[in-house]
């Protein structure tokens, strides 16, 4: 019997997704005669009901194409705002699916689709994800759809700021994104030879990022190239939210206490803008002219690289298998050069952070790249 499969796309768009809902949507069509109903705009369409068409050649010249042939918003059924109410619509979502009688959903997202395709298999639906991030911070998976494409972006962008650092004898600071992890900074720092990386895990103190660019400066390099992930900060910040959380703790009780942690730990995960503050810092403590360059929304644009054109391709195809024999609540991952599957729950639980003696980190302190601690 012909089954009949959701597709969305949730979450912040990056190269690679279109190449992903190819290459579900050709091996559920070509080998499993599966039908398609695309829901426009992530879980907004779900829970709204607004379809796209995938039938016919829709899924023909997507390959390359950047951004996402289905529209995404960062929406999740389980919160979706309203003013300044949050309502759970997860039962609108069941009614949608019930409504177009799905075997199954698929959807492409980031850690934030994650958790709400975990609590639609909790209410019941069939869900299978797959693993986008131009951060790459999706944890199970040794790399998530985009994050080679946004690696090659920020690269390219380094390499082309040393000439201009070089030849101003100017100290050039990169701001790439990265609100929680350090992942795109640290390949791409690495792969352009920044002198300086500052990653979220990694606290950084001002006076040593200072000492190591006047060093470079005594040994004649006028210049200095510092790559840093926009959710990076100094140890001096780390402090004060450290001690924000201790003073919260001694004002409140038990249940307010708890709740006020959470946000601080939310607020000091989100935080990000010390980026101006580092330049002009930098600048104080060194006498060299610095300048700031902000990658942002240019590392999600674009087709993606070969590397995420295959990943895709492979995850894409797995998923569809994986609807026709019947297995969700996973998330099709890569590790070790394999395509697998992990439990929701075990994605969601988990976090990916770099790790202190990740070889991305040794390596770039073995060839004297300064991380600020
Ligand atoms: O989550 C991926 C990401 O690109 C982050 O690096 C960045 O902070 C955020 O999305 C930006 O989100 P938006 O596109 O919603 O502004």
């Amino acid at each position: 019997m012909t089954k009949k499969t959701g597709i969305l796309t949730a979450g912040s768009d990056c190269p690679g997704i279109n190449a992903t809902i190819r290459g579900f949507g050709k091996a559920a069509k070509l080998n499993f005669d599966m039908e398609l109903v695309g829901f426009k705009d992530g879980f907004r369409g779900l829970i709204s009901n607004q379809i796209i068409d995938l039938s016919g050649d829709s899924l023909s010249n997507v390959l390359t194409a950047g951004g996402t042939i289905l529209g995404t918003s960062r929406e999740v059924p389980h919160m979706v705002k309203g003013g300044a109410e949050v309502v759970d619509k997860t039962q609108d979502a069941v009614a949608v699916y019930k409504e177009h009688n799905l075997d199954g959903l698929v959807c492409i997202g980031g850690t934030e689709t994650q958790e709400a395709a975990l609590y639609l298999q909790k209410a019941g639906l069939n869900v299978i994800t797959l693993p986008k991030s131009a951060d790459n911070d999706v944890p199970l998976t040794d790399v998530t759809i985009g994050f080679d494409t946004a690696t090659d972006i920020a690269t390219e962008a380094i390499d082309r700021l040393h000439s201009t650092a070089s030849s101003n004898h100017r100290i050039i600071i990169i701001e790439i994104m990265g609100r929680e992890v350090g992942w795109l900074t640290l390949g791409a720092g690495i792969a352009a030879g920044a002198d300086v990386i500052l990653i979220p895990e990694i606290p950084y103190q001002i006076e040593i990022v200072a000492s190591a660019i006047k060093d470079r400066q005594s040994s004649g390099k006028n210049f200095s190239i510092v790559a840093v992930a926009e959710g990076a900060y100094s140890a001096e910040l780390e402090a004060f939210f450290n001690r924000s959380i201790k003073i919260n703790r001694n004002v409140h009780y038990e249940e307010s206490a708890e709740s006020g942690d959470e946000k601080m730990t939310q607020l000091k995960k989100r935080y990000s803008g010390e980026t101006l503050l580092l330049a002009n810092r930098l600048e104080e403590a060194t006498g060299i002219e610095s300048r700031i360059t902000i990658l942002g929304h240019l590392l999600r644009g674009g087709s993606p690289s070969a590397s995420d054109r295959v990943l895709a391709t492979q995850l894409g195809t797995r998923a569809a298998s994986l609807v026709d024999s019947g297995e969700f609540g996973v998330m099709v991952a890569f590790q070790n050069g394999e395509t697998v599957c992990v439990p929701l729950g075990e994605v969601v639980a988990a976090d990916k952070r770099v790790p202190m003696d990740h070889p991305w980190i040794i390596g770039a302190r073995q060839v004297g790249t300064i991380l600020g601690d």
